[in-house]
């Protein structure tokens, strides 16, 4: 069979690093690809004045499928002092190359699966009905609108005046009547039916590939009853195409409290862009944090894998390096499932649980350690130990 070609972007900082091993592993794993190299962060911003070239937004057109690590952003002013000499003042404006890939490529579906591996002393724990301990088992995997609504950009502080009169045509503007367009902030909130259509009919099949028995909508639709109101019609019209599944409404206020409470209960949850981001967060929260946590972009003809974490400017320069790749590797093996790989993937997810559950090799995370260059000789892993571990476990 010929080779996959792969847009690899191992970008900044601990990117490059957890990128690495991942390449590692799937090797291991016995796949085969051209990892084609694409130019992305920092030092691209400051070189060129542009951390996402031209150059490998024509690689993901060409191949669909790209492996991102991480990038490092800073504030805007920071961002103009560190460009190169002969690019400043020429009107080059920063802005994040992860967040213009989900943009130009409407990549409008994140699939942020939070899973317990069994043994990982990170995991969630409360007190069970007799006082004793109990530490449920976590699969969720939250779908995430991620193109639209609160996060879309359309937002102004002192809105120009044909803002202000097209919002003054409803009648609940009247409170704001003497206040000031210049003491006026509006962050617009902008869901579209084919979007909020394509992210649940992906969460139904998602469901029933790998056999969840609910879909959750965690919105909001006693309070904010368009949007939150929108997407809850469309699952009620869609959900029916899936009697096998259940489909359930949670508020995401009460869903932050439930997932402490009964995270058990919930399998596929569909929220909107700043819901999601939140939810996703929380649920991640209870199989381990950042070292755990990674996620697929998806649209319709490019997929992009990458952890949730970001470049860790403070550990990249560390010898031996001290973070965690799982969530980098756990990353590689959604690719896999989704290029039609799932055996490949579900080996890699395997071996990582039987590290993971044999519980000598730790990262400093999983220590709970603060990190450093002692978490070493406190008994932490390396970044490599840990990866060799997975690659012995396969
Ligand atoms: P971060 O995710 O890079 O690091 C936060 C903290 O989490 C680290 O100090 C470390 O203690 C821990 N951590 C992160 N990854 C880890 C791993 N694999 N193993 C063990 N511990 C890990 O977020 P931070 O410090 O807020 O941002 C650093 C840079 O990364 C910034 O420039 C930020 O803009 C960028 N960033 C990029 C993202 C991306 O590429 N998608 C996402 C988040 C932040
Ligand atoms: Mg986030």
């Amino acid at each position: 069979m010929a080779k996959r070609n792969i847009v690899a972007m191992p970008g900044d900082g601990i990117g490059k690093i957890v990128f690495n091993e991942a390449i590692r592993v799937l090797d291991a794993v016995g796949f085969e690809a051209n990892y084609i190299h694409a130019d992305i962060g920092w030092e691209f911003w400051v070189k060129e004045g542009n951390p996402l070239p031209e150059r490998t937004i024509k690689l993901l057109e060409e191949h669909k499928i790209g492996l991102f690590g991480a990038i490092t952003s800073k504030p805007k002013d920071t961002a103009a002092r560190e460009l190169s000499p002969e690019l400043q003042g020429k009107g080059y404006v920063y802005y994040s190359p992860i967040v213009a890939l989900r943009q130009h490529f409407d990549l409008d579906i994140c699939i942020r699966p939070c899973r317990t591996f069994k043994g990982n002393p990170l995991n969630f724990i409360r007190r069970s009905k007799d006082g004793g301990i109990e530490e449920p088992v976590v699969d969720a995997v939250i779908f995430r609108q991620n193109t639209e609504g609160l996060y879309s950009g359309v937002e102004w502080t002192n809105p120009p005046d044909e803002v202000r009169r097209a919002l003054e045509t409803h009648p609940k503007m009247a409170r704001y009547k003497d206040v000031p367009s210049e003491d006026l902030a509006i962050s617009t909130r902008i869901f579209t039916r084919p979007a909020c259509r394509r992210i649940i009919r992906e969460a139904f099949e998602y469901a029933r590939k790998y056999g969840y028995r609910s879909v959750t909508i965690c919105e909001k639709p006693n309070v904010i009853r368009e949007t939150s109101g929108m997407m809850r019609n469309e699952a009620k019209n869609i959900a029916p195409d899936y009697p096998e599944i259940a489909l359930k409404f949670t508020n995401i206020d009460a869903q932050m409290m439930w997932l402490t409470k009964n995270p058990e209960d919930y399998g596929v949850i569909v929220s909107g862009n700043m819901f999601g981001d939140i939810v996703s967060d929380g649920f991640a929260g209870l199989v381990g944090g950042l070292g755990f946590a990674y996620s697929a972009n998806i649209g319709k003809e490019v997929a992009i894998f990458e952890p949730t974490h970001g470049s860790a400017p403070k550990y990249a320069e560390l010898e031996p390096s001290i973070v965690n790749p799982i969530a980098m590797i756990l990353s590689a093996a959604m690719m896999l499932d989704y290029i039609g790989e799932g055996e490949k993937a579900e080996k890699i997810r395997k071996a990582i649980a039987r590290v993971v559950e044999a519980g000598e090799v730790r990262t400093y995370d999983m220590m709970r350690l603060p990190g450093g260059p002692d978490v070493i000789e406190k008994g932490a892993a390396t970044t490599q130990e840990m990866t060799d571990a997975i690659i012995k476990a396969l």
